[in-house]
């Protein structure tokens, strides 16, 4: 028996988002259906909603959540009905070249669930990065599930499927902060200041914010930055460098996805430094850089997908941090939200008002 539920649906490029009713199908084999209690509102949702991702609309949004499991498919053993979990766009196969070699953060292959949800009318849905969130029940791969201590809130734990995990993961797993290391985080909403907290965690001693926006800047303070640059005003690459001893910091973490950034990012950082680039940019963006320069500084220019985490070691540890007081989730949670509300969110994050807003579903 399939399930009628309601969920936040882009239908065309650009369009605001609307509240349909989605049919979530009985789970198949290897499948699970999660009761969503809470679902951030990631960049990344707008980017699909501006058809940056790609054109296969309508797409069902939302996809940094947590929830309940409600139903399991045949041949399901991670998961069973009543976990708490949260949910991961990375659910590794174990058996692509990347999983064989041990690199299952970089699996190639990653599982979604196999059956479509689809609108009232037959029509299926694309979930956004194989979720699809913003919905009171959700079809996923089992392995999209991962079990978390039940006493952490859903509002804070769902942050860590995906713009949380992306930044501190950017910062402690591709950039590979160590303790005494200068950074700079250029963009500070959600996943930047994940960033920069996971920066601090790691033991960074100089961790320097960078933004266009100076509320922004404030609250990065809070996170953990130790200096601030308003980027509009100042040259980033010069500030950073005056609170450096003139030699630029030791990973240099763009998490806006812009060429002009990504620059500044490149030129930030010190010989041999880390480059990491989390921010997502656009199908049209380039950039050219003399090949002297990257040849010349040395270190290393990564991307980071979702933070080259694995979901089942580092969800639970970052869990754990947060509640022994180590990590400060809640900080990321500017307003809860209704399923109602997503469009408003949309402006309030383009417009800079929220860290994160959380769509929170009544049960
Ligand atoms: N790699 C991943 O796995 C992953 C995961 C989640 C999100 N993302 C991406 O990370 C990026 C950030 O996401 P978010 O949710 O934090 O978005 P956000 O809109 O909350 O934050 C972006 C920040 O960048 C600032 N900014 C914009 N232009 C700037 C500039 N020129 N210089 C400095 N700062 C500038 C904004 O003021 C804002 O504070 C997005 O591109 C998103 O798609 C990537
Ligand atoms: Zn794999
Ligand atoms: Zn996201």
């Amino acid at each position: 028996m399939a399930y009628e539920v309601k969920g936040v649906v882009a239908r065309s490029k650009g369009a605001p988002v609307t509240v349909e009713t989605i049919v979530v199908p009985d789970p198949g084999p290897g499948e699970a259906v999660v009761d969503v209690q809470a679902c951030g509102v990631c960049a990344t949702d707008l980017h699909y909603r501006e058809g940056n991702i790609n054109d296969e609309f309508p797409f069902l949004l939302g996809h940094e959540a947590a929830g309940v499991v409600s139903a399991v498919g045949q041949g399901v053993t991670n998961v069973q009905v009543g976990d708490y979990v949260i949910l991961n766009w990375r659910a590794v196969c174990g058996q692509c070249r990347a999983c064989l070699k041990g690199e299952l953060q970089y699996c190639f292959n990653t599982h979604n669930a196999a059956q479509k949800m689809t609108l009232a009318d037959g029509t299926e849905l694309s979930a956004a990065l194989g979720i699809g969130a913003f919905v009171e029940k959700t079809l996923v791969h089992s392995g999209q599930c991962t079990k978390v201590d039940p006493a952490a809130p859903a509002t804070a734990a769902g942050l860590l499927g995906c713009g949380v995990m992306a930044g501190v993961g950017a910062a402690i797993n591709t950039g590979g902060v160590r303790r005494g290391e200068s950074v700079a985080v250029f963009g500070c909403g959600g996943v930047g200041d994940a960033a920069i907290a996971g920066a601090k965690l790691a033991g960074a001693t100089t961790i320097i914010a960078v933004d266009i926006d100076d509320r922004k800047l404030e609250w990065a303070r809070k996170m953990g930055a130790t200096h601030t640059v308003n980027s509009k005003d100042t040259d980033a690459v010069e500030a950073i460098k005056g609170h450096t001893n003139g030699f630029g910091v030791d990973v240099a973490i763009d998490a806006v996805g812009h060429p002009a950034v990504f620059e500044q990012a490149f030129y930030a950082r010190d010989l041999a430094g880390r480059v990491v680039l989390v921010g997502v940019p656009t199908p049209d963006m380039t950039i050219t850089l003399p090949l002297i320069e990257v040849f010349g500084r040395g270190g290393a220019i990564k991307s980071s997908w979702y933070g080259d985490c694995l979901p089942s070691r580092d969800f639970p540890m970052l869990v754990d941090l947060y509640r022994q007081g180590r990590f400060p989730l809640d900080q990321f949670v500017t307003e809860a939200i209704g399923l109602d509300d997503v469009e408003e969110a949309f402006d309030n994050l383009r417009q800079g008002e929220v860290l994160r807003s959380v769509v929170v579903l009544d049960k």
